[in-house]
């Protein structure tokens, strides 16, 4: 009984120093100077309660983005006939929850009506078309965003304009026009341009910044850029390149978000591969921390239940920080450690974790930084003189 108390004693003291309170993604971002922390939603999940409470649970989440409810098809079936009622379900959802909304997305070369695809247009017609459906839409939901994804997806990979019913009959100028409209019907929302793989530099990101001073030419408001952050595990660009490129953006006095973050991994999962998501969640996160002018971080939903990818890229899935059950993942604690947050470890998970580490008969030492313990782990549990063994997460434990 003495020799359980000692033990129980001295578990209870390697532990205590790194108890924190618990804190959550919104929390954390809001504390390290960000607007906020968020995830895409879309109507059909928010019959799921569960799922709603969670997505409600304002300690996360600070900001909220209709996935698919403001795209054109919705908002503008029928040529001149305007549909709101599932964009505000989302957007009374996050005033009820007293979160910021990110409106998205005024133009984009998918997800288009068929009367617009298949129209016939002239450059005046179609600049007359564009404009009235971007001011009806910014119009209606003037006051209730905080930023407008004015326009989406331009470019090709290399840097030049994708070719879209827009570029083909208006030209580049649709883009100027289209932040003009914009400005034109709601002068306070913040207005983006957005895309994906813009995180790895390159022709890509210059074209965006080509973009960016395209409109400041014109003399028209643009005030970010929202870097979309599709990624598939391991090909997340290292930190300090990534606040490289968020600044090589700031540098033309635009603002900066991540907006549809996700980091794809191939199934079925490991230790090794969740893990890897999770240095890549840290990674990004960090690196709008560190970065002046970004201003807020969106994963694209948080649970692997309502992700896109598995529909989208075959072979697929487990992108967000929760799994399909609402358990999260070494992801949420990269996230949360990437903003400042150095340990979520609670009494009770760090002495599984000191258990664990008792009863290995490995004899060995892991160096400084190693991992040292974490499900699945076979190797040395026994740090390096001076480091200790260091609880991250049920997936990993490292020395330091
Ligand atoms: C279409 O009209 C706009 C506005 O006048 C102009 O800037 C643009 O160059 C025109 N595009 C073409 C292809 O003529």
């Amino acid at each position: 009984m003495v020799q359980l108390f000692s033990l129980i004693a001295a578990i209870a003291a390697s532990v205590l120093p790194n108890t924190v309170a618990a804190v959550g993604l919104d929390e954390a971002a809001l504390a390290k100077g960000l607007l906020y922390f968020g995830s895409a939603t879309d109507n059909p999940e928010l019959t799921d309660v569960p799922y709603l409470t969670q997505l409600s649970n304002i300690a996360d989440f600070g900001q909220i983005t209709p996935g698919n409810s403001q795209k054109w098809d919705t908002t503008e079936p029928t040529q001149g006939t305007f549909s709101f009622t599932k964009g505000d379900v989302i957007a009374d959802l996050a005033d009820a929850n007293g979160q910021y909304l990110r409106c998205h997305t005024l133009l984009w070369h998918q997800q288009l009506p068929s009367w617009l695809t298949s129209g016939t247009w002239t450059n005046a017609t179609l600049i007359a078309v564009l404009q009235n459906h971007i001011t009806n839409v910014v119009t209606h939901y003037k006051g209730s965003c905080i930023h407008w994804d004015v326009v989406n997806e331009a470019l090709n990979e290399d840097g030049t304009y994708r070719t879209n019913i827009f570029y083909e009959t208006i030209g580049e100028s649709y883009i100027p026009i289209a932040f003009a409209a914009a400005a034109a019907a709601d002068p306070d929302v913040k207005l983006y341009y957005n895309d994906y793989n813009l995180e790895y530099g390159g022709n890509k990101a210059a074209g965006a910044r080509a973009i960016v001073q395209l409109v400041m030419n014109a003399g028209i408001q643009i005030d970010g850029v929202g870097f979309q952050g599709h990624f598939e595990a391991g090909t997340v660009p290292g930190k300090s390149s990534l606040v490289s490129v968020l600044q090589s953006f700031t540098a033309l006095g635009v603002e900066v978000a991540y907006t549809e973050v996700d980091v794809r991994i191939q199934l079925p999962t490991s230790a090794t591969t969740l893990a890897q998501q999770s240095t890549d969640f840290q990674n990004l996160v960090q690196s709008c921390v560190e970065t002046i002018g970004c201003v807020g971080f969106t994963i694209w939903d948080w649970t692997d239940k309502y992700s896109w990818v598995p529909s989208v890229f075959s072979g697929y899935g487990a992108a967000l920080p929760w799994d399909e059950n609402f358990v999260k993942k070494p992801a949420y604690d990269g996230l949360l450690k990437g903003m400042g947050v150095t340990s979520t470890t609670t009494a009770t998970t760090s002495t599984s974790a000191t258990t664990t580490s008792t009863t290995t008969t490995s004899t060995a030492t892991a160096a400084h930084w190693s991992q040292c313990s974490g499900n699945g782990w076979t190797g040395s549990t026994v740090c390096a003189s001076p480091w200790s063994c260091t609880y991250q997460n049920d997936w990993y434990s490292q020395c330091l």
